[in-house]
């Protein structure tokens, strides 16, 4: 089949949008046309804030939104929401509190909270003769941003340094002007690049007046301006310690094997890429959900979080842990996290507006506290499991549901299969298999 390729697509009505979707895409028009109307909001007030996110909006998608509660952060009790469709996660987040809660809680400190921009500069002249110029024009910079940080000054945040940086010995020619930012409770991207587009002006019309370049015909280029998404130095800690006399013996190990194993199988996350992408995936499986039910942008959060897993040169576990004399299991995470609870979608989308509230309406650093346990909380659900049990218990348990709603069971014989599944491993074909006894 040869689909038709559509000109002016986005000045379509909605309903002309999904007319033209259904006749050329679906082999089942109205079926789709169905779907696509029963997911959009009846209250049109609602259905247009959420069109107006995006362009060429046709209706919504759905996910779980969830609570994990009795969170105990730094002595204060958190329900945590976390927009997530994987089963388990939300009832491994529930369990490690619970389990923490009764060992002293979740204990968390913000290393920092400086974000970054640049503006990527081409010259070709030497770095001395750019810095020359850079010192005489610094002011202009600082100048060229007052209006715009006046508000963010208030805040507490603001333009923090500015710096030259020569790149040649990586690109020739390249340079930038690398500048940290605070931003108080937002996210600051558009506050930075903004910011950084201004820098770049000034910087071409300085450089076009300049008369003491030495390089003749001198041409200063602005490539691009833009915030960087990597904050390694917008950092979290959130750790949890008990004796190990407080930890769970298990049928296979004693307290101090299962602290050992605990122990062994991040170290093999540390040093192990293949085993410290998944290990690390568990992490992100808690913080992906509370930055996503949050309204941040789980984009910019993932593609920081790796780029620090590997900022030693190997990418390695985000968590660590250790065996203090003995006596003690001391288990902790250390993110990079750009966050915010001011701005962008924080005030516009109601369960985002919501999951804030139910938080506490926290500030951006205390969100950063909060979303780093969320990961901590969630890995040690993922290691305990995969160091007694394995995984694959909890996960069939839980994607039993989903297997019993694939086949359209009803109330009875879900109740039916949910009782007998107590005793017998969860595998989907054995799930089939009994639904069909059941059916028969
Ligand atoms: C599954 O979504 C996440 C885990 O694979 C994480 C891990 O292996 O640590 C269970």
């Amino acid at each position: 089949m040869t689909l038709q390729q559509i000109k002016g697509f986005s000045k379509l009505s909605k309903t002309e949008k999904i007319n033209w979707l259904a006749t050329e895409y679906f082999q089942n028009p109205e079926a789709g046309k169905e779907i696509l109307t029963q997911y959009q909001n009846a209250d049109e007030k609602l259905q247009k804030l959420h069109d107006e996110f995006s362009e060429n909006s046709l209706s919504n998608f759905y996910l779980p939104f969830g609570i994990a509660p009795n969170f105990n952060i730094n002595g204060k009790t958190y329900a945590i929401p976390m927009v997530i469709e994987e089963s388990s996660v939300v009832a491994a987040a529930c369990k490690a509190a619970k389990f923490w809660g009764d060992r002293g809680g979740f204990k968390t400190e913000v290393i920092g909270t400086e974000k970054i921009g640049q503006v990527h500069l081409s010259f070709n002249g030497s770095f001395t003769e750019l810095e020359d110029f850079f010192k005489v024009v610094a002011p202009k910079l600082h100048e060229a941003i007052a209006e715009l940080q006046q508000k963010m000054r208030k805040r507490g945040g603001g333009l923090t340094g500015l710096e030259l940086r020569d790149k040649t010995q990586s690109l020739d020619g390249y340079f930038q002007v690398h500048a940290r930012f605070q931003t108080a409770d937002a996210m600051g991207a558009n506050f930075i690049n903004s910011c950084l587009e201004a820098f770049a002006e000034v910087l071409l019309f300085e450089a076009s007046q300049y008369t003491h370049f030495k390089t003749p015909n001198p041409k200063l280029e602005v490539i691009m301006s833009i915030l960087s998404n990597y904050v390694p130095n917008c950092v979290v800690r959130a750790s949890v310690c008990c004796k190990i006399s407080d930890l769970k013996a298990t049928p296979n190990l004693t307290k101090l094997a299962y602290a050992q194993k605990f122990v062994q199988a991040v170290q093999i996350a540390k040093i192990e890429p293949y085993r410290a992408v998944t290990h690390n995936k568990g992490i992100m499986n808690g913080i992906d959900a509370v930055v996503l039910a949050t309204g941040n942008d789980f984009r910019a959060i993932e593609a920081c979080v790796h780029a620090y897993a590997a900022k030693d040169g190997t990418y390695s576990s985000l968590t660590h842990a250790t065996i203090h004399n003995n006596e003690e299991l001391e288990f902790w995470i250390e993110i990079p996290l750009a966050l915010g609870t001011v701005g962008g979608l924080t005030s516009l989308h109601p369960m985002v507006k919501l999951a804030l509230e139910i938080l506490g309406n926290p500030s951006a650093s205390e969100l950063m506290e909060i979303i780093a346990v969320a990961g901590l909380a969630q890995n040690f659900g993922a290691v305990d499991s995969l160091i007694t049990t394995g995984i694959q218990k909890g996960h069939m348990k839980m994607h039993l549901l989903n297997i019993l709603n694939q086949f359209e069971a009803s109330k009875k014989e879900k109740e039916t299969l949910i009782a007998y599944f107590k005793n017998h491993n969860v595998s989907h074909s054995a799930v089939v298999n009994e639904l069909n006894k059941l059916r028969s």
